[in-house]
């Protein structure tokens, strides 16, 4: 993938500015770019994407609410819509503005979970996956969040879910992904294999065990050195095994710092801007400061964004961050 060109906030050192709605005029409207970064903004989230910067984020971790779920409680929520077509029209208009205000070389993750209603199950993350296609969103990879701790539930007549869908989005082809930074453990060959020629050729470009047992396999030569003896590990694959997780005082199922950690990693470098429009708890946010990168929250529900402030309060931004 080509390499993103780095972008300017126009300032060097943003210092948190929180702003809750009773802070600010309504709706609000963020009129410098500056005043926006590392913040968290009470707002509707179309409304709040409006007040920024075309281009100005590199990437956007998000889950919005799913349909017909909760209540969070708040005039402008989605997930309350009176029809899976209305609700994905409204995440549609959303991710329109996402579109704008990511940039060039930047990707969009999006967690959705699915319902049933019915009885049947109503596929709710791919309809919206491909309404966001077809709005001009480039679908890069579907990924499969497999929540190891996942409840039991009552069914006997089908199988427990135990599955949400992470999409992978992106404006072009052309845009920047560190396969590097979120590589896993190999597990066909690792610095342990008994294998002759395995252990002493690990890590060495062109160091196939070729007077192995599986000496002449094509699939071991150069092209496939990257999956099988790449020092880092093989390259990260679709089905991520992570625990749910909680947070005092979020009544939803916030989410797991892994997860957030995996997508930042993947698709920004320190210091670049990373969005969450529906950040509930504050998990992107914190793990963006954490991992040092800047930050920019949205949620409707006060309650959420004071939780949000609070959290990212407690992080120790990582050092590096300007
Ligand atoms: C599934 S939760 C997000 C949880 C979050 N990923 C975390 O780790 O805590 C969805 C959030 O979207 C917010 N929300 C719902 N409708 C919204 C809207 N129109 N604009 C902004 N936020 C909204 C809710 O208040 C809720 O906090």
């Amino acid at each position: 993938m080509r390499k993103r060109m780095p972008i300017s906030y126009g300032a060097k050192h943003h210092p948190p500015i929180h702003l809750l709605r009773e802070h600010a005029r309504e709706p609000y409207l963020p009129t410098t770019f500056g005043a926006c970064v590392d913040q968290i903004i009470c707002a509707d989230a179309e409304v709040a994407l409006r007040g920024l910067p075309q281009q100005s984020v590199q990437c956007i971790v998000t889950s919005p609410p799913y349909f017909r779920q909760r209540d969070y409680q708040t005039n402008q929520q989605i997930g309350k819509e009176d029809s899976p077509d209305s609700y994905v029209q409204k995440l549609v208009s959303v991710f329109r503005e996402c579109h704008r205000v990511l940039s060039r070389t930047g990707l969009l993750w999006l967690n959705l979970g699915d319902k049933y209603d019915e009885g049947q199950l109503l596929g709710m993350p791919w309809r919206v996956a491909f309404a966001i296609q077809k709005a001009g969103w480039l679908l890069r990879s579907d990924v499969i969040w497999h929540k190891t701790n996942a409840m039991p539930a009552s069914v006997k007549n089908r199988p427990t879910t135990d599955h949400e869908y992470v999409f992978m989005f992106s404006k072009s082809p052309d845009y920047f992904y560190d396969a590097d930074a979120v590589r896993e453990p190999h597990v066909t060959f690792t610095e342990r294999s008994r294998m002759r020629g395995g252990r002493g050729h690990f890590g060495k470009r062109g160091g196939t065990p070729e007077k192995g047992k599986n000496g002449g396999n094509p699939n071991l030569h150069t092209a496939r050195w990257d999956q099988a003896f790449h020092p880092l590990g093989r390259n990260k694959r679709t089905v991520w095994q992570i625990p749910l997780s909680k947070y005092p005082d979020a009544h939803f199922a916030v989410f797991p710092e892994k997860l957030v950690e995996t997508c930042i990693l993947a698709s920004t470098r320190t210091n670049d801007l990373v969005l969450d429009p529906f950040i509930g708890s504050g998990t992107t946010a914190a793990m963006a400061q954490k991992l040092g990168r800047h930050y920019v929250g949205i949620d409707c529900n006060e309650h959420y964004c004071a939780l949000a402030i609070a959290r990212v309060q407690e992080v120790q931004p990582a050092l590096g961050l300007v």
